[in-house]
């Protein structure tokens, strides 16, 4: 961790307070440097009080995203699960081994073409797995089908994630799983909202989509070289900030919950749950993964219309297979194994 991580994670640690003294010990730097630092976070939008009985507490913090921020969280969440006042569930995955990987290096921009295009270069010149690539606004934001994916600034989470997985390119359905399972958890947990999936990975509330991932990679026949998961939370927006095409099919957690959500501490719930999941995907757990994605899942019993490139079949969606592809049950009797596509629930 940087040194304003480390602060920040020492207040976030000690909200009574903590002293000049103890952190230059801590950290090994001086007192007057600890208070410059204190000075720069001050100017980032940090509101940090001194004083002689307390040392320095932090009072607030900006709602814009900051790297050291999101890690020191991300530290803290990990030493220290927190509940949110509402929610009394304990930590969701807090029996779960987490590995660190996804995480452990985090990058914010102002503004990106896309956050997965990031992701790429950062690939191709050998980053190590789990750096995550948050933009506060996308300029060339995209989905799934290559439709476009709009990413108004500073309302939602827009970010990708490079991973580097031990898996064949068929098993990286189990990513999939993973993605969708984890993000319900952190959503439901930090918002106290009731999320479900619809197959492979969109989330919804109340039958309006909240959240969509687009997981692109680059393989050979049998090996994945890298899988780079992009996703966007649909968070802080008012409808008017969707675009009208997309009002009755799209939603934001405030508009869901009415009330604003802090993009940080969401942000550090998903990566510290999806880090969870990607630990179980390693410690051969999938089976258990893939039982939560078919519970979450909203898809399965209903009647679904899908989109396969030219063709299109209609049917009930009964179950998904052990590689997490969607089997539905057509009008004229047939199982059909669904692997992509566009999915529609018919009323
Ligand atoms: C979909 O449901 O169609 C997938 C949408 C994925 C959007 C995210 S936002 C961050 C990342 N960067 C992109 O350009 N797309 C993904």
């Amino acid at each position: 961790m940087t040194t304003d991580a480390k602060i920040l994670a020492a207040l976030r640690a000690n909200p009574s307070g903590v002293s000049g003294a103890h952190l230059a010990e801590e950290l090994t730097i001086s007192r007057a440097a600890i208070w410059a630092r204190m000075d720069e976070l001050r100017q980032a939008g940090y509101n940090i009080e001194a004083g002689p009985h307390f040392g320095y507490r932090l009072v607030s913090a900006p709602d814009a995203l900051h790297a050291d921020d999101l890690l020191a969280r991300l530290h803290g969440q990990r030493e220290h699960p927190r509940q949110p006042e509402h929610n009394p569930q304990k930590h969701p995955t807090a029996n779960i081994a987490t590995h660190h990987k996804i995480g452990r290096d985090i990058r914010v921009f102002e503004e990106t073409t896309s956050t997965n295009d990031v992701i790429e270069k950062l690939a191709r010149d050998g980053v190590p797995e789990g750096v995550v690539v948050f933009a506060e606004s996308q300029t060339k934001g995209r989905g799934r089908l290559g439709r476009k994916w709009v990413s108004p600034t500073h309302k939602g989470l827009w970010f990708s994630i490079l991973l580097r997985p031990e898996l064949s390119p068929q098993e990286t359905t189990q990513l999939t799983a993973a993605s969708a399972t984890a993000l319900r958890r952190a959503i439901q947990y930090v918002t106290g909202l009731a999320v479900v999936i619809k197959w492979p990975n969109d989330l919804l509330i109340g039958g309006k989509k909240v959240v969509g991932i687009l997981t692109e990679m680059s393989a050979e026949v049998d090996r994945v070289r890298h899988v780079i998961l992009g996703i966007g939370v649909d968070v802080n927006q008012e409808v008017e900030d969707f675009p009208p095409e997309i009002r009755n099919i799209a939603t934001s957690l405030k508009i869901e919950s009415g009330q604003a959500i802090s993009r940080a501490e969401l942000a550090t719930t998903i990566l510290r749950e999806l880090d969870a999941d990607y630990a179980r995907i390693y410690s051969g757990k999938f089976s258990e993964l893939a039982d939560e994605w078919e519970t979450g899942c909203a898809t399965i019993g209903q009647k679904v219309s899908v989109q396969m490139g030219s063709r299109l079949i209609r049917g009930c969606a009964e179950a998904l297979d052990d590689d997490g592809a969607l089997l539905v049950r057509t009008e004229h009797g047939h199982l059909e194994r669904v692997i992509g596509g566009d999915v529609t629930l018919e009323k």
